[in-house]
């Protein structure tokens, strides 16, 4: 069949490139794409599409797609899989917009964990700026403050520094009218991710994403600089209690609830102390545990999303050993950097592109995160050894990483 990836960055260059590898693709396309993936020759980008529903349909029309996967979230919002849903002889791998809301409102998804009795951070949502301010005054921190809207990683801060959070809660309002302040939770996070379709669900290993910009986690928030899976520190019995107090409360919740969902359900989750707690939900791959998860997965993913599609059993394999995946960003993201600038990438580095440009035989920085590296090796030292190992390959004046991706 023809498949479309839609999206542009490393996540959906391994969705492309994982759907490559399937004996059930004859073409796969990414759209719009970045011209760094064309470093996989058969694959086919779309940067011209406009950004509408209307023109997507007729590039699938013409190109006989059978098969959508959506990566990015901003088109799950924008309510993508609801437009294509009645288009016929094509199916659309993510949920519509009344499923989407789990992760673009962070105010909905915690009044949903509240009802359903899904562990979580406690909670306060605001829609005024001064009485949000008046309270964290009144509170000691540290402060979890979360913007009611998509943000790319960079919505949230979590703060001892008071004023630093008022500032924060301040400028949040101008972005969006909600907030939630939430209670300060520690522990170790790691990702689960699903392929679910209302009461199925079919888990993949444990990723961990390293979100913070520098070493130690240190630095402001970002959309992850580095992951790797699976996890040590997640035990079987610890996905046992994820199976039974946090997923199936969560489809049977939104069964309750009539929303339809068929797509990746994503678990940001927390080992504390007090149990394992939910963080965030996101409605599709995250980036970058994707590039690793699908370097990991030895099973083809177009069987495992029509299994999804169906309802069937279907047992995901895994590569033995671990995948680590480092992200070379731009200097100054997630703030201000400059694009443009060479790279050099060696031929056969095992990476994906997050954001790079094709400039004839060369390549150029074309955004915040650029270019994802990853190795499996049969442990995770040995994995990330030879992960910075090939880093240290790419050469570039204008992008960092962090050096402690896989301690
Ligand atoms: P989110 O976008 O909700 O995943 O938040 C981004 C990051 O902020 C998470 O990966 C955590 O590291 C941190 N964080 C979010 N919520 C909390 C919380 N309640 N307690 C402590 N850290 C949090
Ligand atoms: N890596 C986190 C995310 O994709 O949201």
């Amino acid at each position: 069949m023809n498949v479309a990836v839609i999206g542009n960055g490393g996540r959906e260059h391994a969705l492309a490139r994982k759907c490559m590898k399937s004996s059930h693709a004859e073409s796969v396309h990414v759209i719009p794409g970045n011209t760094g993936m064309l470093m996989d020759r058969a694959l086919k980008i779309y940067p011209q599409w406009d950004g509408s529903f209307g023109q997507l349909g007729e590039y699938v029309r013409k190109q006989k797609i059978e098969l959508i996967i959506v990566g990015n979230e901003a088109y799950l919002e924008r309510g993508i899989t609801d437009y294509f849903e009645n288009v016929e002889g094509v199916r659309i791998f993510g949920p519509k917009r009344e499923g989407a809301v789990l992760e673009f409102s962070k105010d909905f998804a915690k009044i949903f964990m509240k009802e359903y009795d899904i562990p979580t951070a406690d909670f306060i949502t605001f829609t005024d700026a001064e009485e949000a301010c008046r309270h964290i005054e009144s509170t000691a921190g540290p402060y979890v403050i979360k913007q009611d809207a998509l943000a790319l990683g960079k919505g949230v801060l979590v703060t001892s520094d008071r004023s630093e959070a008022l500032q924060f809660m301040k400028d949040s309002f101008e972005v969006t009218q909600k907030v939630v302040l939430e209670e300060f939770l520690e522990g170790r996070e790691f990702s689960l991710l699903a392929f679910v379709n209302g009461d199925y669900h079919n888990c993949m290993i444990p990723a961990r994403d390293y979100k913070r910009a520098h070493d130690g986690d240190e630095g402001l928030n970002t959309g992850g600089m580095g992951s790797y899976a699976p996890v040590e520190y997640v035990y079987d019995e610890d996905l046992k209690e994820v199976e039974r107090q946090i997923i199936r409360p969560t489809v049977e919740g939104l069964i309750d609830r009539n929303i339809e969902f068929c797509g990746i359900l994503y678990f940001g989750l927390m080992k504390t102390s007090n149990g394992i707690k939910v963080i965030e939900y996101n409605t599709r791959f995250g980036d970058p545990e994707a590039e690793v998860l699908l370097e990991s997965m030895e099973s083809d993913l177009i069987e495992a999303v029509t299994a999804t599609f169906e309802k069937r059993v279907y047992p995901l394999k895994w590569k033995e050993g671990v995948t680590v995946g480092v992200c070379l960003a731009s200097k100054g993201y997630p703030r201000n950097y400059e694009k443009g600038c060479e790279v050099s990438i060696p031929k056969d580095l095992n990476c994906y592109s997050m954001a790079v440009e094709k400039n004839g035989s060369s390549y150029l920085t074309n955004g915040g995160r650029v270019l994802f590296v990853v190795k499996t090796a049969r442990d995770k030292k040995e994995a990330k050894t030879r992960c910075y190992e090939d880093v240290a390959t790419v050469h570039s004046d204008n992008l960092y990483f962090r050096k402690d991706i896989g301690l």
